[in-house]
């Protein structure tokens, strides 16, 4: 696999800081993911990203772009690059539309801007000002302007945060089918369902570090407790049993009670993404 990224020993101070906000991270972004970095409020998580696109200077350690040393890159790598900041960043006072032609000209590749606006829902309020805008219109507009030059990696910080379901949805389809496409995500959040909908591989940030990198999947088999709960009635009540998933079909308890007829649910009880960053770094991310 190609890395998009190759991030070594990465070390960060902010000039009005007396500690490092970044402490000697490494990994690695490869072509074609997407890679989720997950991580409790002020973790560095936006730090990293403005690092990654050459917002912050001054770091220690290296960070290769496909190879090539970040340094060296001139300002072309801001045509390989879509950028989804934290905080929606628009000209008020401009209309949607003006904002996105605006944004949309500083690049030579070009998408197709109502395409883009329509798949958000937001082409019928091309015409108003973004200052009349709602948060969650403002954040779905931010998307789009990150798509504007077709980039082939993709930042996003916090995407889908303020966002009703619906509308989470279509652009978490978005990023799914940016990636299917070819294109590279580095997804930053504390949003749980956005890193196990989503992301190919994750990394627990917290506090300047990085603890651990994964699959979403190998993270569950790893830390998931491999359980299943069955709800039964008896005498009137709901009742509940436990049983190990291991040598399930050996368990005549558990075979017992699905022959008694009176099983109204079966879970099986997985870990959620949410109880093993707990388990890995011991931080509650709320
Ligand atoms: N411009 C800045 N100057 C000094 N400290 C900053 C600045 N921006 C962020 N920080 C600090 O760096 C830490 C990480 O912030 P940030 O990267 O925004 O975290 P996250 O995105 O994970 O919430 C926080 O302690 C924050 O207060
Ligand atoms: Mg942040």
């Amino acid at each position: 696999m190609k890395a998009a990224f190759s991030v070594e020993d990465l070390s960060f101070r902010y000039p009005s800081s007396k500690e490092d906000t970044i402490r000697r991270i490494s990994f690695e972004v490869y072509e074609g993911e997407i890679f989720g970095l997950l991580g409790p409020s002020g973790a560095g998580k936006s730090t990293i990203q403005k690092i990654l696109i050459k917002l912050l200077g001054n770091y220690r350690g290296t960070i290769k772009y496909f190879g090539k040393d970040l340094n060296s890159l001139s300002n072309s790598y801001y045509e390989e690059i879509g950028v989804g900041f934290e905080v929606p960043v628009h000209f008020s006072k401009l209309t949607a539309l003006e904002n996105m032609k605006f944004f949309s000209g500083f690049y030579k590749k070009r998408a197709n801007i109502q395409e883009l606006m329509e798949r958000v829902g937001l082409w019928e309020y091309r015409n108003v000002k973004v200052a009349e805008f709602s948060k969650g219109m403002k954040v779905r507009l931010n998307f789009v302007r990150a798509m504007l030059n077709h980039p082939r990696v993709l930042f996003l910080d916090e995407v889908t945060n303020g966002l009703d379901p619906k509308n989470a949805r279509i652009i978490k389809d978005m990023i799914a089918e940016y990636r299917a496409g070819g294109g590279t995500v580095f997804l930053t959040t504390h949003l749980m369902n956005d890193v196990e909908q989503l992301c190919d591989r994750i990394v627990f940030c917290v506090d300047g570090r990085l603890v651990e990198t994964s699959t979403p999947r190998d993270l569950k088999l790893k830390y998931g407790k491999r359980e299943v709960k069955v709800e039964y009635r008896k005498n009137g009540n709901i009742e509940s049993a436990i049983f190990p998933l291991d040598g399930i079909g050996f368990n005549n308890e558990f075979q017992d009670l699905l022959r008694s007829g009176k099983v109204e649910t079966i879970h099986s009880c997985e870990t959620s993404m949410e109880e093993i960053f707990i388990l890995v770094t011991g931080v509650d991310l709320k």
